[in-house]
């Protein structure tokens, strides 16, 4: 039993990251809508409320509020932009409508005596996003920040223990953001901080033991950091009652698959590879509609992996490298469907097994690390790049054939081998080549040529969420591009990509 938060859903798109951050300051939180039930609530017990950011007014039809019972529960209730907004509005307060928003870094002044505000600097930059602003307080509540545009950045009833900021303390343009919320944490909440990785180390290998006892499990290993750290996890809980099947779909990066084989091969699991490159090609043959190849690489595998597993028999367990953002997002039901990522909610239909294990499934990505070091997993497996389930399939715009994937494969492999090179490779966190479907005339010596256009993109973020292109110096982009012309075939034409995260998504399909 942890201290626990919640952080209600209001439909921002900072949610993730509030959740993040309290995590962070070591309190366990989960994210639930801002539809679930007053008494749902009390009956989690949680130390704190937050809610969270949503759309731009608390007047518009259809937008999501809450009871104001809510408010007489007696637990602290931090509400962050729409959030602070609605307690407002909920509370006796009023909300009206700014002429101009206020948007991006805003210098905000902070009454310090508030606890909220409790030993930071008197001054600082805040990041704001609004058009409605509280025109008056509601009844018991004071100004404990204001900007030269807005009269309340953030108020408080002490007494009732309610707080609200207009601005997001969550994002990391918000001087001291995250002392802020921990502020709510520690002095609002009296929470103490029982949340650590090498706890939940400990509890999770006891729990999957209670559970597992001296069942089989199965594992789907793509060599990912989340499958891997699983790997690991189950492998210190159940040994050798765990096989992993690796399927190599052949659209990995060029040498991965041997790669993942080295990695795994020595511990106490059964290991099993199975190459289904041929498999997975022909089932692409003539598609190019990327959700298509999503669709097809998803069913394909699972396919794949229960013929594998039928050689093996029954098993008592299938192990999900399942993470909580895959359990947010799949939860949520209003978010618009941007990419179907395959491998969330594709389970198996013929593989015998009695239940699941999913013992991420609490954890974000960067705990999800966390734990894989905690565990001792090799630094190239906890700190690998996240890499899509289809692979290369959709870096290949278009029609998928094996020299197209050769081709890809060798031009990203030389553009890792110069980022490593030049020293890059934790600063730019996702970095990869696609492979266009463009063709353009070019000179080589003295015949004319007409072949691909290839892409390079390279990007810095901290949640994938939204992302910034990475700045590669001229030099060593030069120097892949020469590389890449030169020693790959069918390629004569590079360019690099430079959108951030939106407008565009990272993958170009
Ligand atoms: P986008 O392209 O949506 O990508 O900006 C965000 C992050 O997700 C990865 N990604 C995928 N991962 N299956 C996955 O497992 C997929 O279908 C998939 N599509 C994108 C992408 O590499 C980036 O890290």
């Amino acid at each position: 039993m942890h201290e626990l938060v919640i952080v209600l859903d209001f439909g921002g798109q900072y949610n993730q990251l509030i959740a993040r951050r309290v995590r962070e300051c070591n309190v366990y939180c989960e994210v639930k809508s801002y539809k679930t039930s007053i008494e749902e609530i009390k009956a989690m017990e949680p130390k704190g409320i937050i809610f969270t950011g949503g759309p731009n007014s608390v007047y518009l039809e259809d937008s999501p509020s809450i009871s104001s019972e809510i408010f007489e529960l007696g637990i602290p209730i931090l509400g962050i932009c729409y959030g602070c907004q609605l307690m407002a509005y909920l509370t006796g307060g009023q909300v009206s409508s700014a002429e101009k928003s206020e948007y991006g870094k805003t210098e905000t002044e902070f009454n310090t005596t508030s606890l909220l505000f409790k030993g930071l600097p008197q001054k600082g930059v805040t990041w704001m996003s609004h058009t409605d602003y509280i025109s008056s307080l509601p009844q018991g509540f004071t100004s404990v920040a204001h900007t030269a545009d807005c009269p309340v950045a953030a108020m408080e009833n002490n007494s009732r223990r309610l707080y609200g900021i207009q601005f997001h303390p969550e994002v990391m343009h918000t001087d001291n953001g995250t002392a802020m919320l921990r502020n709510f944490l520690y002095e609002v909440c009296k929470c103490r901080g029982d949340w650590s990785m090498s706890n939940y180390a400990k509890t999770a290998i006891e729990q999957v033991k209670a559970k597992v006892g001296k069942g089989k499990v199965l594992l789907a290993l793509s060599g990912g950091v989340d499958s891997s750290v699983l790997a690991a996890l189950l492998s210190k809980a159940v040994g050798n009652q765990l096989t992993c099947i690796f399927v190599d779909h052949g659209l990995m990066r060029k040498n991965e698959g041997d790669e993942v084989e080295a990695a795994f091969k020595d511990w106490d699991v059964n290991f099993v590879r199975v190459n289904a490159g041929e498999r997975f090609l022909g089932k692409l043959k003539g598609v190019s509609e990327p959700e298509r190849k999503r669709k097809i690489i998803g069913e394909e595998f699972i396919r794949v992996f229960e013929d594998e597993a039928k050689k093996i028999g029954t098993v008592d367990f299938l192990a999900q490298g399942t993470i909580y953002p895959d359990v947010i997002e799949s939860g949520a039901g209003d978010a618009a469907v941007i990419k179907s990522h395959h491998n969330v909610g594709g389970l198996p239909d013929y593989v015998d097994f009695k239940d699941i294990v999913e013992p991420l499934r609490l954890l974000f990505k960067d705990e999800v690390r966390q734990l894989g070091i905690e565990l001792g997993l090799a630094d190239y497996l906890v700190w690998r790049q996240p890499f899509p389930g289809p692979g290369l399939a959709i870096r290949i715009i278009g029609e998928i054939t094996k020299e197209k994937v050769e081709i890809l494969q060798d031009a990203d492999a030389i553009f890792r081998e110069e980022i490593a090179l030049a020293g890059l490779d934790r600063d730019i966190h996702q970095y990869f080549a696609v492979l266009t479907s463009m063709r353009s005339v070019g000179v080589m010596g003295d015949f004319r040529t007409y072949d691909y256009t290839l892409a390079l993109r390279g990007v810095t973020t901290t949640d994938f969420m939204t992302a910034d292109f990475a700045r590669i110096p001229y030099d060593v982009l030069a120097k892949i591009s020469s590389r890449i012309v030169n020693e790959v075939k069918s390629i004569n034409r590079i360019v690099y990509d430079i959108t951030t995260k939106p407008p565009s998504t990272i993958e170009w399909e």
